[in-house]
Parts: C-alpha cells; structure tokens; sequence
C-alpha cells in the first residue's frame, strides 16, 4: 500500500482507471453477489477502505440488518443502512403518480426513479465519510449505470465513479469462485436479476431471456400466478386529492400505506405483472417482468378520473408532457433542469383531480366500475338521449358546414382533378 502511494508522490503519476489507493470508496451494497465481491475486490485489488450503504426503498425480499452484517463480516469499514422509503414515496413515487409515469406505455419506471434518490443518498454519504469515489455494481449493458452516474456528477462533477463490474471481466461463475475463494456467502435461489422496491418488482435473466418462455411461476413474488387466483371479486375504492391518493375505501391513510395496501390486495387477485421488451438506453433490447400491482392499479384509476375532470386540451397536453416525463425518467435525466419543468405542469394537470374511483380485482383483472369528481366536466344534461336533453341540435349543422368545410372543399378539388387527369390520360 505505501509503496504505491510513494510511487504517486514521486513520480506525479497522472491517473489511470482506478488510481486511488488507501482511500475510502462509499459502495452502493445491496447484499447480492455483484456487490459483495466488489466490497472485497476494492479492498483487496484497490487498497479502498469501503463504506457500504444500503439503502431501504422499500425491499420486501431482504433482510437489510442481515444484508450490513453480511458487509461487515465482508470487511466494511462503516456500514450504513438509511431507511429512504418515506422520501421515496414523497419526492420521486408522487412525482411519477402525477405524471401517469409509464415507460413505453408498459413500465411504470419503478426501478428507474428509485436510482436518483439512491444517487443523492451516495453523494451526501460520500462527502459525509469524505470518500473520494463511490462504486456501484453495474453492468456496462444496462440503464442503471446512465442513472446513477448522471445523478452523482449533476450533483457533484469532482466526484470519482467506479464501476467494477464494467472493468473485471467477471462472470457470474468467476464471481462465485471469488467468492468462495474470499468466505463470501454466496446468494441461494439467485436465479434471477431481481431489483425491487415499494413501487414495484423488476425481474430478468435466466429463462426470462427467452421472450418465447412464459414467465415461470418461481419469477413471480407480489402477484398470484396465472391459475392460481381465489374466484372472487375484491372491490376497492381509492380516493384522490389534486392528483395523489389519499383515502383506501373511504379511509385516510398516507399514501407509503395506500401503496402497501394495493400491492398486496391487487398482487393477491392476480392483477400487477408485466411482461415488456423494451428499449434500453443504451440501445439494447431487453425482456423485463415486472410486478407493480399498486403502480398499475392507481394509475388505471387516475385514467378514469382524468377522463372525467379533464378537458379534450388538457388530455392531449398531459399525453404529450407524460410521454417526455416517462423517458426522460427512463433515461437517468431525473436532475435534467426540464423535470422541474416538467413538474410543475404536471402539477397544474393534477389540480382538479380529486375524486373517487372504484376497482374491481378478479383474476388478474382490474375493472374500474365508477367514478365520481366535484370537478367532472360530464354534463348529464348535455349528453342524455333523454327528454331532459338541453344539447341544442340545431347548431350542430352550421357547425358542421364551418368544421368539415376543408374537407369538403379539398376533396372535391382533388376528385375534379383526378377526372380530369384521368381523361387526358384516356385521350392519349
Ligand atoms: N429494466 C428496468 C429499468 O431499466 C429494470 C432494471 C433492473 N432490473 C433488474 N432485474 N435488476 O428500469
């Protein structure tokens, strides 16, 4: 170790990809087999001593005290574990439920809001531990790394970024053998990748590689299985105040506990997963399964609600400013200035949506069965067919003549011409 720190001393030695040495590296640890391997590669190879922070988004699957010891017992000089779910549910979860955050019409980007809040946690914890880089345990294929890496250096550009599993060359069997070879135990059933938290389940690799296997029933953890859902109907009715849920079945509840409560009642009735191939960032097409019941559920809740305190206008503008929300959240933009932007549309789009959604949950469906708002443009008078009607028909045909008169009027300049073309062609 002092040799290479006197080598950098005398000879000024302009750095190469890892050039730190006996310096302390804040690693983003999630108790996997990547990261854990990594803790003891950056203390071993590099010379780092190693802050692991785990952070509680909301994992169902883990234990997070066993996932510190494990990093303790690894050789973690600090390990912190920091409960973010309640500023997850607040600052990112909110902001995706306002902007019907959605992916590629399918993914409601559980994973990807999750690693700009996990990106400022780094931050802060590095300059807290004064660490001089932070490594996290991406692949060189994936989003993650475009997220996470633009995250920190928008928030701190003199911020060193190691990515050892871009650089080492190992594979998954190699790691194990590191492992063994280091006393690192190693995952059970890690059959697949699996990232998760309170807004949702990600899931790939192995078998999910083939886009023609069917999810296997073992991919599945939040959602019942196909077949495999009870024969009854579960009704839920969710309440919405400017946009957020607020109230499950008339109660009040906070909305970490709203988002709980769906993922288990929808999970429970089948209703949740996503079987999507999409398009990565980085160009890649990927077969992901995702299992975001509550996600899914109150954003088929908000669609009805919109439909109804929206005007024609406002739709298509939300469409439109959802859509850039959704990829520039995708993309790892979350500290791009236009998502300030962004959200304070959003934020104005959401001000009338208040009001009450019912749902009904039967295998694997989600039924919404009524919708009311004080703010609904549905004017009963207007649209019956009954005698109460106040709709004034007879406008509708002056209406009619000015609306299509383009129309009109170009097609049946088109149509004289084509004859015409047509009977010079005959001539000929
Ligand atoms: N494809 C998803 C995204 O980019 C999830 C990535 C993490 N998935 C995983 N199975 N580890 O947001």
């Amino acid at each position: 170790m002092h040799y290479f720190v006197n080598i950098v001393k005398k000879y000024k030695v302009v750095s190469g990809p890892f050039p730190k040495v006996n310096k302390k590296v804040l690693l983003l640890y999630s108790g996997g087999l990547d990261t854990s391997v990594m803790l003891k590669w950056l203390n071993e190879k590099l010379g780092y001593n190693v802050v692991a922070l785990t952070l509680d988004v909301g994992q169902r699957e883990l234990n997070l005290d066993s996932v510190a010891e494990k990093a303790r017992n690894i050789g973690a000089l600090d390990t912190i574990t920091m409960d973010v779910k309640h500023e997850f549910v607040d600052g990112y979860v909110s902001k995706s439920i306002l902007s019907d955050g959605l992916y590629e019409d399918s993914y409601p980007l559980s994973t990807s809001i999750a690693r700009p809040l996990m990106a400022e946690k780094a931050v802060e914890v590095a300059h807290d531990y004064d660490c001089n880089a932070i490594a996290h345990g991406c692949t060189g294929k994936g989003n993650d790394q475009v997220r996470f890496e633009t995250s920190i250096h928008a928030l701190d550009p003199s911020m060193d970024v190691l990515a050892p599993v871009r650089e080492w060359n190992m594979n998954r069997d190699d790691e194990i053998l590191y492992a063994k070879e280091h006393g690192i135990p190693v995952p059970v059933g890690g059959k697949y990748s699996v990232d998760e938290n309170l807004w949702g389940r990600s899931v790939e690799g192995s078998v999910l590689e083939d886009p023609l296997v069917e999810p296997p029933e073992d991919a599945y953890f939040y959602v019942t299985p196909p077949g495999k859902c009870k024969d009854t109907i579960k009704e839920v009715k969710i309440g919405f105040e400017k946009g957020l849920p607020v109230k499950l079945n008339g109660q009040y509840l906070p909305l970490i506990t709203i988002v709980n409560e769906l993922t288990k009642i929808a999970g429970e009735n089948g209703y949740g997963a996503i079987d999507h191939i999409e398009n990565r960032v980085t160009g890649i097409k990927s077969r992901e399964f995702y299992e975001c019941p509550a996600a899914l559920s109150i954003l088929e809740a908000r669609k009805k609600l919109e439909s109804l305190a929206l005007n024609d206008k406002e739709l298509k503008l939300k469409k439109y400013i959802d859509d850039l929300w959704a990829n520039n959240a995708y993309n790892g933009l979350w500290h791009d200035p236009i998502m300030s932007h962004l959200n304070k549309t959003e934020k104005s789009l959401n001000e009338f949506l208040s009001g009450e959604i019912a749902l009904k949950f039967y295998k694997g469906n989600c039924i919404v069965t009524g919708a009311e708002s004080p703010n609904s443009l549905y004017n009963y008078s207007l649209s019956t067919y009954g005698r109460e009607q106040t709709f004034d028909q007879g406008s509708a045909a002056g209406f009619i003549k000015i609306f299509g008169m383009q129309t009109i009027l170009s097609s049946n300049v088109r149509n004289k011409n084509t004859h015409k073309l047509r009977a010079i062609e005959e001539e000929a």
